[in-house]
């Protein structure tokens, strides 16, 4: 499986002409993490993606080649391998399309995401310094907390590499825009899947901002109580998680599924198809912030447009305000964790 050997070259014809497209439909996906508590949910949802034709499951666990042997049983075409430990993550990776990251440690109850961070920052520095040396050209999903500081950790580490390409990195922050849209179908009393609504800026806290001004259709709140308790509600609904698991972790089949939603609008992109677009955590110049999140429109390089965020309203505005200092912050702690 070369990627030479990928790309499926079909002819069309239209108005009795004939022209080529080159449409590759098989990707290989890295799960680095994957046999944790999203890992897991996540491999499961990729090896039911039929564009993923490869997917590499790595991980520190021992347990890590029985979780490939157990999907690599199922019958979807992904081919399915394990692979464990340090030495065995250039070989995980090589090749790759996408690398999706959940590898770290989860909160408990009583901590922040930024609590994480000692932990999780030399895991992703890693990750991404492999992933620099041996598939440069490969997109990074970063599920990994504190999400606002690791995607500046990932960037700053293929900087100094010589192969950083911002399209090509990003904070998954799709969970928090699947909890709005929840959370909205409930008040609403109609299918959350037909709700629309972007949550911007980061993915911690106050720095979570749902623009529920943007909403489609709009929420059925009436008073502006309401709507502030909504959106807080929204930006700790992961602590209501890490409370509700008592000290068992944080999200995991919520994010494992927000996590597989942007893999295959990754993967949608990359194979050309048009107006594929998710919020993520991306290299942005919108803001103060040298990150950001917002819409994004994705394509075959991966985040092929940043859409902004369109007009707030005096509360968002207010939300947006007082974001920006913590992921100013968030930023400063990753980058100077790899340049220090
Ligand atoms: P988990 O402990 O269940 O799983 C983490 C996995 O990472 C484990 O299998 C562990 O062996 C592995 N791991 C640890 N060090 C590693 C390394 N150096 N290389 C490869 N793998 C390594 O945790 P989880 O519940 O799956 O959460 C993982 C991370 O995702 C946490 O940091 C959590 O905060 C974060 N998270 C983010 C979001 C989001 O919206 N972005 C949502 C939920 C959780
Ligand atoms: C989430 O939003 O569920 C994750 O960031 C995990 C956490 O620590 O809350």
């Amino acid at each position: 499986f070369s990627r030479a050997l990928k790309p499926v070259a079909s002819v069309a014809v239209q108005n009795g002409a004939k022209f080529s497209t080159t449409s590759q439909k098989n990707f290989k996906v890295v799960v680095a993490g994957a046999a944790g508590g999203i890992g897991q949910p996540l491999a499961l949802l990729l090896k039911q993606n039929p564009l993923v034709t490869r997917l590499a499951l790595y991980d520190i666990a021992p347990v890590t080649p029985g979780v490939a042997v157990d999907l690599s049983h199922m019958d979807t075409p992904a081919q399915v391998t394990g692979h464990k430990g340090p030495e065995e993550l250039a070989a995980a990776v090589e090749c790759a399309d996408l690398v999706v990251i959940p590898a770290g440690v989860p909160r408990k109850p009583g901590m922040t995401r930024d609590d994480l961070f000692n932990t999780n920052a030399s895991i992703v520095r890693d990750i991404a310094d492999c992933v620099a040396k041996n598939a440069p050209k490969a997109i990074m999903a970063i599920i990994t907390n504190p999400v606002n500081s690791m995607v500046p950790i990932a960037s700053e580490v293929l900087k100094k590499a010589g192969v950083y390409d911002p399209a090509k990195v990003l904070g998954v922050t799709t969970l928090d825009v699947v909890r709005a849209a929840a959370f909205i179908g409930e008040i609403n009393g109609v299918d959350p899947t037909t709700v629309k609504i972007p949550v911007i800026g980061g993915h911690s806290g106050v720095t979570i901002i749902p623009v529920l001004s943007q909403s489609s259709p709009a929420v059925k709140l009436s008073d502006q109580g309401k709507i502030e308790a909504l959106t807080k509600r929204i930006q700790e609904a992961g602590t209501e998680v890490v409370k509700a698991k008592a000290g068992g972790g944080s999200a995991t089949l919520s994010m494992a599924y927000a996590g597989a939603r942007l893999a295959c609008a990754v993967l949608r992109g990359l194979k050309g198809e048009s107006n594929v677009v998710e919020c993520a955590y991306v290299k942005s110049d919108l803001t103060e912030a040298s990150y950001f999140a917002n819409p994004v429109q994705l394509g075959r390089n991966g985040v092929e447009k940043n859409l902004g965020f369109g007009q707030l309203n005096a509360y968002e505005k207010e939300l947006l305000k007082a974001a920006i200092p913590e992921l100013l912050k968030n930023i400063k702690t990753g980058e100077n964790f790899v340049n220090k």
